[in-house]
C-alpha cells in the first residue's frame, strides 16, 4: 500500500484559470477568488491568523471539540472513514483520530504541498491507518468518486469554512455531501459554523491589530503576480475587512490607495483611489439559519453543540 496515497484532482487548465481570473479583474467591481489566498505563504499566514487573539473561531471550535469530544464521538460512531474537507495541516483531524478510530483518513485540500507534508508527519503516529491525500478545488465541485470506499463515512468540515460559500452555494455543496452520505448508510457530517454576533468583534477578527489578515489578503496579489506574470504593485492596495450586517457576512476587499493600472492580457484595468477588488465573503449564521441550510441540503437529522460565551456551533447531520 502506498502510504500516504496522493491523488491530484486539480483540473490544471492554466489558460482557463487565467481567463477566469482576468474576467474577474475586469468586472466592476473587480474580484479575485479566495482560492488565491492559499499558496504556501498564504497557508502560513492563515495559520498565523488562527493564532491571533482577535480571531476567535479557531480557538472557540478547538475548545468546543475538547469539551464535547466523547459525546460527539459517541454520536458519530467508531470506524467511519474520516473525510477531512479542507484538511490543511491535518491538526484538527488529528485530535479526533484516537476517539473515532477510522480505518481510512482522506485529507482533501486545494493545497497539495500542505497535505502531502501533513500526511507524512501524521503517518508514524497512526501506523495502521490508511492515508489518502486528495488535491482538488472543491469550491467548484466535490469530486470524490473512486476515492471514497463504500463504507460509512464521517465528513468533517470544521473552521466555519462553509461561510466562504454563499448560502445558495453552501446548500448545493452540502447536498453533494448528503448524496455521498445517502449512498453509505451510517454516514454523517460534522461541521463548524460561526454565528452572527456583535459587529465590533467580527470587524476585529477580520482586521487585526498586527495586520496579519491584511498581509493574508494582499498576498493574493503577490500570488497572482507570481502565478500569471501580472504586475500588481502590492503596496498600492490596502486591506479592507468588515462585517456587513445587512448581508450577514464579512467582506474582504483590497482597496487601491492611488491611481494605478494593471495590464491584463491586452486590456488595461485602471484603479482609482478607493476602487476595490473583492476577495472574500465569510457568511455568519444563526443556529436556525444554518439548520435551514442543512435541511435544504437534505439532512433530516441534526444535533448541535454550542460554544460557551461566543456564538459558534458544531452540527452533526445525517
Ligand atoms: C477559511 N475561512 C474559514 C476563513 C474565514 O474566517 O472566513 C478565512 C479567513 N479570511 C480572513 N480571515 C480568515
Amino acid at each position: 500500500m502506498d502510504r500516504p496515497l496522493l491523488v491530484n484532482r486539480l483540473a490544471f487548465d492554466a489558460e482557463a484559470e487565467r481567463r477566469e481570473l482576468v474576467a474577474g479583474l475586469l468586472r466592476d467591481p473587480a474580484c479575485i477568488a479566495p482560492k488565491y489566498f492559499y499558496d504556501e505563504l498564504g497557508c502560513a499566514l492563515y495559520g498565523a491568523i488562527c493564532r491571533l487573539p482577535e480571531y476567535y473561531p479557531t480557538r472557540t471550535e478547538i475548545a468546543l471539540f475538547q469539551s464535547r469530544r466523547l459525546e460527539i464521538a459517541k454520536a458519530i460512531g467508531h470506524g467511519r472513514q474520516f473525510v477531512d474537507l479542507g484538511a490543511g495541516d491535518c491538526c484538527k483531524a488529528k485530535g479526533w483520530l484516537p476517539f473515532l478510530e477510522p480505518a481510512r483518513y482522506v485529507a482533501v485540500d486545494i493545497a497539495m504541498h500542505e497535505i502531502a507534508a501533513a500526511l507524512e508527519k501524521l503517518a508514524p503516529d497512526f501506523p495502521a491507518l490508511e492515508l489518502v491525500g486528495v488535491a482538488t478545488d472543491f469550491s467548484r465541485a466535490l469530486e470524490l468518486d473512486g476515492i471514497l470506499s463504500d463504507t460509512p463515512a464521517l465528513f468533517f468540515y470544521p473552521g466555519s469554512s462553509i461561510g466562504n460559500f454563499t448560502p445558495a452555494e453552501a446548500t448545493a455543496f452540502l447536498a453533494h455531501v448528503h448524496r455521498y452520505c445517502l449512498a453509505r448508510p451510517g454516514s454523517s457530517l460534522l461541521i463548524g459554523v460561526d454565528g452572527k454576533k456583535e459587529k465590533s468583534l467580527l470587524d476585529a477578527a477580520y482586521d487585526d491589530a498586527l495586520g496579519v489578515t491584511a498581509s493574508f489578503n494582499r498576498n493574493a496579489l503577490r500570488h497572482v503576480n507570481a502565478r500569471f506574470g501580472l504586475g500588481f504593485d502590492v503596496s498600492g492596495f490596502a486591506h479592507v475587512g468588515f462585517y456587513n450586517e445587512a448581508q450577514g457576512r464579512i467582506e474582504m476587499h483590497l482597496e487601491s490607495v492611488r491611481d494605478q493600472s494593471v495590464h491584463l492580457d491586452g486590456s488595461e484595468r485602471r484603479f482609482r483611489p478607493g476602487d476595490r477588488i473583492h476577495t472574500e465573503n465569510s457568511y455568519k449564521y444563526t443556529p436556525a439559519e444554518f439548520e435551514a441550510v442543512l435541511a435544504g441540503a437534505g439532512f433530516g437529522s441534526v444535533r448541535r453543540w454550542d460554544a460557551e460565551g461566543v456564538a459558534y456551533s458544531v452540527f452533526l447531520a445525517s
